[in-house]
C-alpha cells in the first residue's frame, strides 16, 4: 500500500489521519524508535531529522538525548498526538510537515536522518533515498526499518491490494525496502551500508483483538473500512481476510495471548564524504 492510494479513492486526506495513528504505534511498534536511536548513537547537540515520524517514536527518544530534532511527516493531523507524548516525556522537538519524497530541508542541514517503518510507504523509493541522503550531511548516519518482504509485512500489506484502487504507475511496494539487493541499488555508492535483519513482536489478547487493534486505530483500515460502507459484502470480507490473517500468523502459546513476529531490515548507512563537499563529519 502507498500513501497515494487513498481508500476512498481521493488524495486528499492521508490513511494515516484516520483511526488513531498513536494508540496504533504505542501498541505494536513504539518499541523500535529506541532500536533506530541507539544504532544510530544519536548524541546531544546533533541535528536529527525523523522522516515520516508518525506521532515521534524515533524523533521523541532522540530528543531526550538532548538532539535539536525536527520530526517532519505527510499527516500533521498526528502531531497533536505526538505533541502530548513529548511533553509527557518532557521532550522539546520541531514538528514540521512534509512529503519524503521533496523534504523541504537544505543540502547536509542534518548529522542524522530517520525513518521507523515511515518513508518506505512513500510510493517512489528512489525519490525517498536521495532526499533522506541530500539533508543528511557528509559523514552522517541515515537509519530506517523497513518490513521485510518475506515477514508477515508481506502478507498483511497483500491482504489490502483488493480492496483498494490499483497502485498509480510507478509506484513500488512498501515491502521492497525490506529486499537488501534494493536499499543497496536505492543508496547506490552514496552510503557505507550496515544491514541487519531483526525481528520484532506485536501482541494482544487474541487475534479477533488484534483485528479490532487495525479497524479501529490503524489509518489504512480504517480507510477500507470506511470505504466499503455502503458495500456491507465486501467490508465483510475485508474484515475476513484481516481475521485470517491474524489467526494464520498467530504463532503465540495455545490459550493466549496472540503474538505476531515481523521480520524487519535494519538499515544504518554513513553518507560518505563527496568531492566539493568540504563540510565537518557528523
Ligand atoms: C507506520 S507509520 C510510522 C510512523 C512512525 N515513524 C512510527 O514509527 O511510529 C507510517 C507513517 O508514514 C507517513 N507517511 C506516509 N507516506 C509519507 C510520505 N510520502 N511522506 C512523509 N510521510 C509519509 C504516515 O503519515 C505515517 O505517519
Amino acid at each position: 500500500m502507498t500513501t497515494d492510494q487513498s481508500a476512498t479513492g481521493t488524495a486528499t486526506q492521508s490513511p494515516w489521519a484516520l483511526g488513531d495513528y498513536h494508540r496504533f504505534a504505542k501498541s505494536t511498534i513504539w518499541e523500535l524508535g529506541a532500536v533506530i536511536v541507539e544504532a544510530c548513537d544519536i548524541t546531544a547537540g546533533q541535528r536529527v531529522l525523523d522522516v515520516a515520524a508518525g506521532t515521534g517514536n524515533v524523533a521523541i527518544r532522540a530528543a531526550l538525548r538532548g538532539a535539536q530534532v525536527v520530526a517532519s511527516d505527510i499527516t500533521p493531523e498526528n502531531f497533536p498526538a505526538g505533541r502530548a507524548e513529548a511533553a509527557e516525556q518532557g521532550a522539546t522537538l520541531d514538528w514540521i510537515e512534509a512529503d519524503a519524497q521533496a523534504l523541504p530541508f537544505a543540502d547536509g542541514e542534518f548529522n542524522v536522518v530517520t525513518s521507523s517503518f515511515g518513508a518506505i510507504f512513500a510510493p517512489d523509493h528512489q525519490a525517498v533515498a536521495n532526499e533522506m541522503v541530500r539533508v543528511c550531511r557528509p559523514g552522517g548516519v541515515i537509519g530506517m526499518t523497513a518490513f521485510a518482504p518475506d515477514g508477515l509485512g508481506g502478507p498483511f500489506f497483500d491482504l489490502f491490494a483488493p480492496f483498494v484502487p490499483p497502485p498509480t504507475a510507478g509506484a513500488l511496494p512498501t515491502v521492497q525496502w525490506g529486499d537488501e539487493g534494493h536499499v543497496r541499488q536505492l543508496f547506490a555508492d552514496r552510503l557505507d551500508l550496515e544491514l541487519s535483519r531483526r525481528s520484532y513482536v506485536e501482541r494482544a489478547p487474541t487475534p479477533e483483538a488484534y483485528c479490532d487493534l487495525f479497524l479501529s486505530t490503524f489509518g489504512p483500515a480504517v480507510a477500507v473500512a470506511a470505504s466499503l460502507a455502503d458495500e456491507p459484502d465486501r467490508a465483510a470480507e475485508f474484515k475476513e481476510a484481516l481475521l485470517d490473517f491474524a489467526v494464520r500468523s498467530n504463532s503465540g502459546p495455545a490459550g493466549g495471548p496472540a503474538e505476531y513476529r515481523y521480520d524487519y531490515l535494519l538499515i544504518i548507512g554513513r553518507k560518505r564524504p563527496t568531492s566539493g563537499d568540504k563540510r565537518r563529519t557528523g
